[in-house]
């Protein structure tokens, strides 16, 4: 065999035969690093175990559709609600599931907690290159884990956890995480671009030949990406994503990418002394630490999904002592934040020009819907004028660059979580609504134009 060097890219795994400064395919800088690899030798025999170990799929006779496995019988529940609701129903056998997120978050108590269900029905093998036996015994006493079913097996070899699957045939195998594994024919060093390829392709050919769910974990770069190689994204089928803040309790899952299901649905859970808990309730739990008659807060209803979702915006503006005054924007889009401040100063004649802006969504959560523009502005008029927004009001709408208030989806069930828990009033857009079809319990205040929020927040003077 002869040793030969390639450049890849660590961004984008562009590659190339000599190192670049500046990769031709992304755009980053110094991002190329050096893997070295051998020109395989011929290969010798056909066996299933060799062609397993290049990543080979195992293919199928051509059949009809209607022939094929219908989806009751290939999605099986993890046992937490959450998370099956944003896996698109459950966890789809032979599918591969890459789980992100900061060192810390959760990621493998949620797992090992996964692993403790599935293991009740089927056959689990949780492999580790982080954790020692020891260790992970003493966390699942700890989250209370147990099972005849469930193996765990600290390793980091491909070759052997191969083996090691096909001695034990498993129906679900977790790979934490698959940044600790390699393979020992690719000759780069461990956690490299191509050691992170490899060993994916190995275990994405596992799941497909023998219809094994694998969970791999993955870490984040500096950057809040998945580390490693652009294509182990496109490699699994589903990718998830685990954040939260770490000094606070509430973990936030989202699909951000999922062959079987939709990518627009959070599940959320909980940090607690024994483990992760999933909160049915979010809308109460994110208004748990509201302040009362503090300017600058305001509830809106998003949906999640399908799932409406009562939050808190926070809005601060204090007199800059800057040429141009700050904006930061938290769990809010940055742009959109500049645009609302422009609308209200254009329609509405306020001045925010002197004011730095502070912009926060409460509990981590991200509001990326037009439908939430209309609350974002109620909070930036509460915080310049120091007036508090209603306690008990909840205001939805979008906002359009002529101060108009448009139009949005899910109304009904937006109005249906705003009464359900216990608000009193709610601002809606006034137009191509049906005020009659609007669930009752609670009061509707349909309006046109951004100048109706205005008598809520009299100046002081006047
Ligand atoms: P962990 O699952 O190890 O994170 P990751 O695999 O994403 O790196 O989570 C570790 C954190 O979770 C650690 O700070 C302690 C906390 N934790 C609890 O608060 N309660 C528990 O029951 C467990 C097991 C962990
Ligand atoms: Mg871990």
């Amino acid at each position: 065999m002869k040793s030969k060097s390639v450049y890849v890219c660590t961004k984008c795994d562009y590659q190339y035969p000599k190192p670049l400064g500046r990769c031709p395919q992304c755009g980053a800088f110094g991002s190329f690093v050096e893997e070295k690899y051998e020109e395989p030798a011929p290969e010798k025999t056909g066996s299933a175990s060799a062609a397993r170990r290049r990543g080979a799929v195992r293919s199928e006779a051509a059949m009809r559709i209607d022939d094929a496995p219908t989806e009751d019988s290939v999605r099986s529940g993890t046992g937490y609600a959450e998370l099956d609701r944003v896996l698109g129903g459950g966890l789809v056998l032979g599918s591969v599931v890459l789980l992100s997120g900061e060192p810390g978050i959760g990621k493998s108590t949620l797992l090992l907690q996964i692993c403790g269900v599935l293991s009740k029905t089927r056959r689990v093998l949780y492999v580790s290159g982080e954790e020692s036996s020891a260790q992970l015994r003493l966390r699942a006493k700890r989250l209370k884990v147990k099972s005849d079913e469930l193996y765990i097996f600290t390793e980091t070899d491909m070759d052997r956890i191969l083996s090691e699957c096909e001695r034990l045939k498993p129906d679900v195998v977790v790979a934490d995480s698959i940044q600790t594994l390699y393979c020992p024919t690719t000759p780069s060093s461990q956690g490299s671009v191509s050691q992170v390829r490899d060993s994916a392709q190995a275990l994405g050919a596992l799941a497909k030949n023998y219809g094994i769910s694998v969970i791999l974990v993955g870490h984040v770069n500096k950057e809040g990406g998945i580390a490693g190689p652009k294509v182990l994204e496109h490699m699994v089928d589903a990718v998830l994503y685990f954040e939260g803040e770490r000094n606070q309790n509430f973990r936030i899952i989202r699909a951000v990418k999922n062959r079987y299901g939709a990518t627009n649905e959070i599940g959320v859970f909980e940090m607690t002394d024994h483990g992760l808990e999933e909160v049915e309730n979010p809308s109460a739990m994110l208004l748990s630490g509201r302040p009362k008659g503090v300017s600058g807060s305001c509830t809106v209803c998003c949906m999640e999904g399908t799932r409406p979702i009562i939050a808190e915006i926070q809005a601060l503006t204090v007199k800059t002592s800057f040429p141009s005054p700050k904006r930061t924007a938290d769990g809010f889009d940055y742009s959109r934040l500049y645009l609302l401040i422009a609308v209200l100063e254009k329609r509405l004649g306020l001045k925010f020009s002197d004011y730095d802006v502070y912009l926060n969504v409460v509990g981590g959560l991200r509001l990326d819907e037009p439908a939430c523009d209309l609350a974002v502005a109620a909070a930036l008029i509460s915080a310049l004028r120091d007036i508090p927004v209603p306690y008990d009001l909840v205001v939805v709408g979008e906002l359009g660059l002529a101060g108009e208030v448009r139009g949005i989806t899910n109304l009904n069930s937006r109005v249906r979580e705003a009464a359900r828990l216990g608000f009193s009033s709610i601002i809606i857009p006034k137009r191509g609504t049906d005020i009659a079809s609007l669930p009752d319990g609670i009061e509707v205040k349909p309006i046109r134009g951004i100048y109706e929020l205005l008598p809520l927040f009299p100046k002081k003077d006047e």
